[in-house]
């Protein structure tokens, strides 16, 4: 069996996908980790005597250790899902996504680079580098702009999406100038468990289930197209296994939502799935100030991945989001774990200031 090196996957995407990997027996892994905030030592514990799984906690950006690490444990594909991911963090404080994204990415090129060229040709024929990205570096889209292509210009308008912009084009570099076998993947926002609690969708469910406030920035009529986390991993897996080198794929969910619209789902779902007497979650629903240079619509155009792989994305919103909402419902002690002293402190650098600023 392979051996896949996973970057960053203690995080939402990276542990579904290990998850997902050591279930179908695609791979043998061993995860690279920072363990950031956005990490949690439950998410994987279910692995623990899996022989088939390792973990080792380190820095993409730290040269050394990916050095050793890749001479040690030789593997056959690298898939980089370790990144600092949220946009609202990265307007409060880039720095570390500059860190991270960019520097840390091109640390681990260059690593990879230096080891691809140590393998054997047989082995080199084999080995792939894939990065994984998202949709955000193409900027932003009005109500009657086509879809995301491969071939849309980049227009990367936050911090966050113009770290992973940056990435994007290195890795496009390493292909072309030293011809590292590389893919890149971009991606619509996904959902479902074991998402960290900064992000919408498990925000509202926890805020809700707590009685709180469910923020929505602006109007509510920014437009998202979600995917279940799921659907993203098998994409991934059939780009690793069957793409040409040197490829870019867009990965969609064909499910464009309002903000608004999604909140009111997840309310709705809510209300039959943990009732309360005389109430409705959408009671709950606070518009407050926007989030600065908040992109207003983000659609992906899948049909490349179609075309070529025959990937099309198996989950409905209304199936995905009821897991979603279940899977909350039924991981207390998760996310206890990962509401700690930090995330208290972040609710209030981000929300703290906006208050309410329209009613509802
Ligand atoms: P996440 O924030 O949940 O997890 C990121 C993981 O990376 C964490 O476990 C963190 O500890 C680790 N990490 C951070 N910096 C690191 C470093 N320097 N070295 C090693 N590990 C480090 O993110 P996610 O939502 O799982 O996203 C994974 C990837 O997918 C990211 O590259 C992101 O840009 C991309 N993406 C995410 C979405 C989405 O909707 N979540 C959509 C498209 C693309
Ligand atoms: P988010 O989950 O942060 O993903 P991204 O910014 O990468 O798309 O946000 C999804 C959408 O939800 C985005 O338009 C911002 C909006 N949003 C709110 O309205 N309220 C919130 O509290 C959060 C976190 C996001």
């Amino acid at each position: 069996m392979q051996t896949f090196l996973i970057t960053g996957g203690a995080g939402f995407i990276g542990s579904n996908f290990i998850l997902k990997a050591r279930k179908e027996q695609w791979a043998n892994i061993i995860n690279l980790d920072k363990l950031t905030y956005a990490s949690n030592p439950l998410t994987l514990a279910e692995l623990q005597d899996d022989s088939g799984y390792n973990f080792v906690r380190g820095d993409i950006g730290d040269i050394e250790l990916i050095n050793n690490f890749l001479d040690q444990h030789q593997p056959d594909a690298i898939i980089n899902f370790a990144a600092e991911s949220h946009v609202d963090r990265s307007i409060l404080s880039p720095q570390d996504f500059i860190q991270t994204n960019v520097l840390g990415t091109f640390q681990l090129l260059e690593a990879s680079r230096a080891y691809y060229e140590k393998l054997s040709a047989q082995r080199q024929k084999q080995f792939r580098f894939l990065h994984i990205s998202t949709d955000e570096v193409y900027g932003s889209l009005t109500q009657t702009d086509p879809a995301f292509r491969e071939d849309t210009p980049y227009a990367p308008n936050s911090p966050y999406a113009a770290s992973k912009a940056g990435s994007d084009h290195l890795v496009r570099a390493y292909y072309h100038t030293y011809g590292l076998p590389t893919l890149t993947t971009n991606c619509s926002n996904n959902y479902g468990p074991r998402q960290f609690p900064e992000k919408l969708i498990p925000l509202i469910i926890l805020n809700a289930l707590n009685g709180k406030p469910l923020p929505i920035y602006g109007d509510g009529q920014n437009i998202r197209d979600w995917l279940y986390v799921e659907d993203h991993c098998e994409a991934v897996y059939l780009v690793l296994q069957q793409s040409s080198i040197g490829e870019t794929y867009n990965i969609g969910g064909n499910n464009e939502q309002t903000n608004l619209a999604v909140v009111e789902k997840i309310c709705a779902l809510l209300d039959e799935l943990a009732p309360k007497p005389n109430f409705h979650y959408s009671s709950l629903i606070t518009f407050v100030k926007d989030r600065p240079g908040h992109d207003r619509r983000y659609a992906i155009d899948s049909s490349k991945i179609k075309q070529d792989l025959g990937w099309e994305p198996k989950e409905s919103f209304d199936s995905g989001l009821l897991k979603t909402i279940q899977w909350y419902l039924n991981n207390s002690t998760w996310v206890e774990q990962v509401q700690s002293g930090a995330y208290h402190t972040w609710i209030q650098q981000n929300y703290g200031d906006r208050k309410a600023a329209l009613s509802h």
